[in-house]
């Protein structure tokens, strides 16, 4: 198996220089700051990533932790930089496979995007819980509340009768 260019040279380049790509950590306590921490059933690796969230949730900064390999940690800096200036809901709408396809991830490396997703739900839970109490408000843009303008996708519902 063959890692991407993408992959290796992200991979060298959090190991040179951790900070630049945003490995760390945020207080967990912090009223502005949501924590999402998820397993890979397959291999077992371990991401952490916490978000900094100002009164209009939108994500101004970010930090993870990710044990695993290379291809979970260049997927984790790839995430994090997707996710910079973006609000809760459109963080949501980024999915495993936009960052697998950013980083051309073998087939046989393409759970190790999923941690990166699974890590943001964990996160929104747990935003979703603290939110009130850092903006004031009870109304959450998580879930079908308050997506973006141009996110709502409506689905009829479908009835079939039988006669
Ligand atoms: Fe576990 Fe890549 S092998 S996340």
């Amino acid at each position: 198996m063959a890692y991407s260019t993408k992959v290796v040279d992200r991979f060298e380049d959090v190991l040179n220089n951790p900070e630049k790509h945003a490995v760390g950590r945020f207080d967990p306590k912090d009223a502005d700051v949501a924590t999402g921490m998820t397993g890979a059933p397959a291999c077992g690796d371990v991401m952490k990533l916490q978000l900094k969230l100002d009164k209009n949730e939108k994500i101004v900064d970010v930090k993870f932790k990710t044990y695993g390999c290379g291809s979970a940690i260049a997927s984790s800096t790839m995430f994090v930089e997707m996710l910079k200036g973006k609000t809760v809901a459109e963080a949501q709408l980024i999915k495993d496979k936009d960052i697998a396809a950013a980083l051309e991830l073998p087939p046989i490396k393409l759970h190790c995007s999923v941690l990166a997703e699974a890590s943001i739900k964990d996160a929104l839970k747990n935003w979703d819980s603290k939110r009130e109490e850092f903006i004031g408000s009870s109304d959450s843009m998580i879930g079908h509340n308050n997506p973006p303008a141009g996110l709502l996708q409506i689905e009829e519902p479908t009835t079939t009768v039988e006669i």
